[in-house]
């Protein structure tokens, strides 16, 4: 394989040819294939060549890192949260770089791409301070001489594949709290944002990470992906992405015995209760449904509104929505930004149109600005849906929300809940015994009383119920639970 020193090689046009980083070294696919990534924002614009990897790939990174598994392992906790400070200070050092190239390639604005790379650095800060908490536990036994406790220890080579929505901060909140228990990672990026995972492997790297421990291998996901899920060296697997390819993986990897996490994708609500304050309400509405251009799997896509409130709140809502700017991410007077590509933008406007054809009420938005070639959608609001309709009920990922009126609190929990997905809710209301009932009631993962359905904090597990999740929980403590597993040792003196 030829050794390629990142980004110095450019091909004949001068766009920038990036490798894979597999055992401490920058290579090119084994066939030498590459793919472009293009700017949604203007897709004339090339971000750069990435190698189009397959299975010879996806092996000599598993090898790799199957070899620096044991001295990984058996390396201080101290040790490597010192590594993971030491990546914390570097990534936090090239904010502003990574937040551009971020944007370039996945087109959220580069406000949101600057708080992304700023959740990442605090989530590398909040592992390397983990790796100082216990991480096992003392038991009275029935034997008086016995010492009884467990301890925690690293599950091997991990498999991580991430979507492109999040390029920094879901790899690094797989990766990193994978790499600060002692397990060794392969992480297979999304297509769409390869160069935000270039800029991960040189923190690691330059932060003194040992060879092999994390590996990066990029292409499709049949090429790739594939090969890494079915690999039996491959002990345990960590997905976000669609519902469709995560069942497959789970099948796959789980039919073989490893271990398997899933974010899917998510249908949330935002209840908005006749009490509640509306001017704050309705901005966390506006915020939670078309930040990223609605391509968060926490976004709003339902506002459930007290049937008394829904003409004012649709109002609002409707006029909001239309005066947000939509344009070129790196401007700082854009709001929205593209959808992640033509196929995507093409198919939520499909289902936009779709909706309108079904009756129901468009407010705002609906239709496809055009600007400089770029993926863009107008933000969209529907009025009075059906919450049965297929806009009550799939998830579009794109800048769409959709009023609900409903009869007061019982009704709106209800809505809430009959969907297939249950990841994230919100309600609005001045009212505590409403919002108890409500955080009682709903069928999420994450609750939410007066704030937005998106964002996480990095030291709380974050999942969902139902189908947005397979039970197990990322982030905080949860992520010791994922990446490690439990020895409980009975510990006797010899007789004497
Ligand atoms: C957030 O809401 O800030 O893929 C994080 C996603 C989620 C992450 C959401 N797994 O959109």
């Amino acid at each position: 394989m030829a050794t390629l020193s990142r980004s110095t090689l450019r091909d004949d046009q001068g766009v920038p040819v990036y490798g894979n980083f597999i055992n401490g070294e920058w290579v090119a696919a084994s066939s030498g294939g590459t793919f472009e990534n293009t700017n949604p924002a203007k897709p004339a614009e090339v971000v750069g060549q990435f190698a189009a990897s397959d299975a010879v790939d996806v092996d000599a990174a598993i090898s790799a890192a199957q070899e620096a598994f044991p001295g990984w392992a058996a390396t201080s906790a101290i040790a490597r949260a010192n590594i993971l400070y030491k990546a914390s200070e570097i990534l936090n050092g090239r904010l502003q770089e990574v937040a551009r190239d971020l944007t370039r390639e996945e087109g959220k604005t580069f406000r949101e791409a600057v708080g992304e790379t700023s959740r990442a650095v605090a989530i590398l800060r909040y592992f390397a301070g983990e790796l100082q908490q216990p991480d096992g536990e003392h038991y009275p036994s029935a034997n008086p001489n016995t010492l009884l406790f467990t301890m925690r220890e690293p599950l091997g080579v991990v498999g991580i594949i991430t979507p492109w929505n999040f390029p920094v901060a879901i790899p690094v909140w797989k990766a990193i709290p994978a790499i600060a228990f002692g397990n060794t990672v392969v992480l297979k990026p999304a297509s769409f944002t390869p160069l935000t995972t270039v800029h991960i492997a040189e923190v690691l790297q330059e932060a003194g990470l040992p060879a092999g421990v994390f590996n990066l291998v990029t292409g499709s996901a049949s090429r790739v992906g594939d090969p890494l899920v079915k690999d039996d060296r491959v002990v345990a697997i960590s997905f976000t992405g669609s519902d469709t390819v995560g069942n497959g993986i789970k099948a796959i990897a789980s039919g073989r015995g490893a271990k398997v996490q899933l974010e899917l994708g998510g249908k949330n609500p935002a209840i908005v209760m006749a009490d509640a304050n509306l001017d704050h309400a309705l901005q966390q509405v506006i915020n939670g449904s078309m930040m990223s251009t609605g391509q968060k799997c926490t976004a709003t896509s339902r506002a459930i509104v007290d049937r008394r409130i829904a003409s004012e709140v649709t109002e609002r809502l409707g006029s909001a929505i239309e005066s947000l700017r939509v344009g070129d991410p790196l401007k700082d007077e854009t709001v929205i930004g593209p959808a992640i590509s033509e196929d995507a933008a093409t198919s939520i406007q499909g289902q936009i149109d779709r909706a309108r054809s079904e009756g129901i009420q468009l407010v705002a938005g609906g239709t496809r600005p055009s600007i400089d070639g770029g993926h863009f959608l107008a933000p969209t609001l529907f009025a009075d849906v059906d919450n049965a309709s297929f806009l009550g009920q799939d998830e579009l990922f794109g800048p769409v929300l959709g009023v609900i009126p409903v009869d007061g609190l019982e009704e709106a929990i209800a809505v809430a809940n009959s969907v297939r997905f249950g990841l994230s809710a919100s309600i609005f209301t001045r009212d505590i015994a409403s919002a108890l009932a409500f955080v009682r009631g709903v069928h999420a993962g994450i609750v939410h009383v007066n704030s937005e359905t998106a964002g996480a904090e990095p030291h709380v597990p974050f999942g969902g119920y139902k189908g947005s999740s397979s039970y197990s929980r990322e982030q905080g403590k949860a992520a010791r639970e994922f990446y490690t597993q439990v020895k409980t040792v009975y510990f006797d003196p010899p007789p004497a």
